[in-house]
C-alpha cells in the first residue's frame, strides 16, 4: 500500500531552491511513496489564546492533514543557522493544543538546502531538536545537506546535477525503508 508523505517546504520564495529540491525528490521517489506538498504559508501565527475556543480554520485543516499522513518530509532552508519562522510556525500549530500533538509517532526525514557550502546544517539540526520533543522518529542516515543550491538547476528549474540526483535517490529510498520500519503510531491523545 502506498505511503502518504506530507512534504513541508520551509520557503515561500517563488524561485526557492528548497522547493526545487523538494520537487526533484517527488520526481525521483518510487511509486510506493505518495509525496504531496502540504502548504504552510497561509497559517496564522500561532497564538495560544486562539486555541481555547474554536481555533482558526487554517489550523484545523492543517492539523487534519498532518494526522492523515503516514510520514513527513521536511525540506528546509537555513535562516540565521535555524529554520525559517514559517516552518517553525507550522510545527508549533500542529503540535497543539496540549495533548493533541498531530506529529507524534510519524516517521520523518529532513533535507536542508542552501546556496552556501554547509548545506543548511544548522537548520537541519535545529529541526531535529524539535522532532525529538514532538516524538517523531527522524531518519539518521543518510543525512542530507544540499549546498551550492544556486548551481543545481536549469532555467526550467530542473535538477542538472547527476551526483545530487543520485544522493537524493539514496535518501528517498532510505526514507521509504525507514517508514516501513517505523510505521506511524496511533496518536496517544487523539
Ligand atoms: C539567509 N540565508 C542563509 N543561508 C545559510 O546558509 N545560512 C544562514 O544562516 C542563512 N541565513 C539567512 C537568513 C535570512 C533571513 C535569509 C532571507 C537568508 C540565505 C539563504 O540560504 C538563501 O536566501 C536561500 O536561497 C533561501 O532558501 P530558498 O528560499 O532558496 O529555498
Amino acid at each position: 500500500m502506498p505511503r502518504t508523505v506530507a512534504l513541508l517546504v520551509g520557503s515561500l520564495r517563488k524561485e526557492s531552491f528548497t522547493r526545487k529540491v523538494a520537487n526533484a525528490i517527488v520526481e525521483i521517489a518510487a511509486p510506493g511513496l505518495d509525496l504531496h506538498p502540504l502548504e504552510i504559508g497561509h497559517l496564522p501565527l500561532y497564538n495560544q489564546d486562539l486555541d481555547t475556543g474554536s481555533p482558526p480554520p487554517e489550523w484545523q485543516w492543517f492539523r487534519e492533514q498532518v494526522r492523515a499522513a503516514d510520514a513527513v518530509l521536511f525540506a528546509t532552508p537555513e535562516y540565521n543557522r535555524s529554520v525559517p519562522g514559517v516552518l517553525k510556525n507550522a510545527i508549533d500549530v500542529a503540535s497543539r493544543p496540549y495533548g493533541k500533538n498531530a506529529w507524534a509517532g510519524k516517521p520523518a526525514a529532513i533535507v536542508s538546502v542552501s546556496p552556501g557550502a554547509i548545506g543548511g546544517f544548522g537548520a537541519n539540526h535545529h529541526l531535529r531538536q524539535s522532532l525529538v520533543f514532538l516524538d517523531m522518529p527522524c531518519m539518521q542516515q543518510p543525512e542530507m545537506y544540499i549546498g551550492g543550491a544556486d548551481n543545481l538547476f536549469d532555467k526550467e528549474s530542473k535538477l542538472t546535477n547527476d551526483r545530487v540526483r543520485e544522493l537524493l535517490k539514496k535518501f528517498v529510498t532510505a526514507f521509504g525503508q525507514w517508514i516501513e520500519l517505523h510505521p506511524a503510531r496511533a496518536l496517544k491523545a487523539a
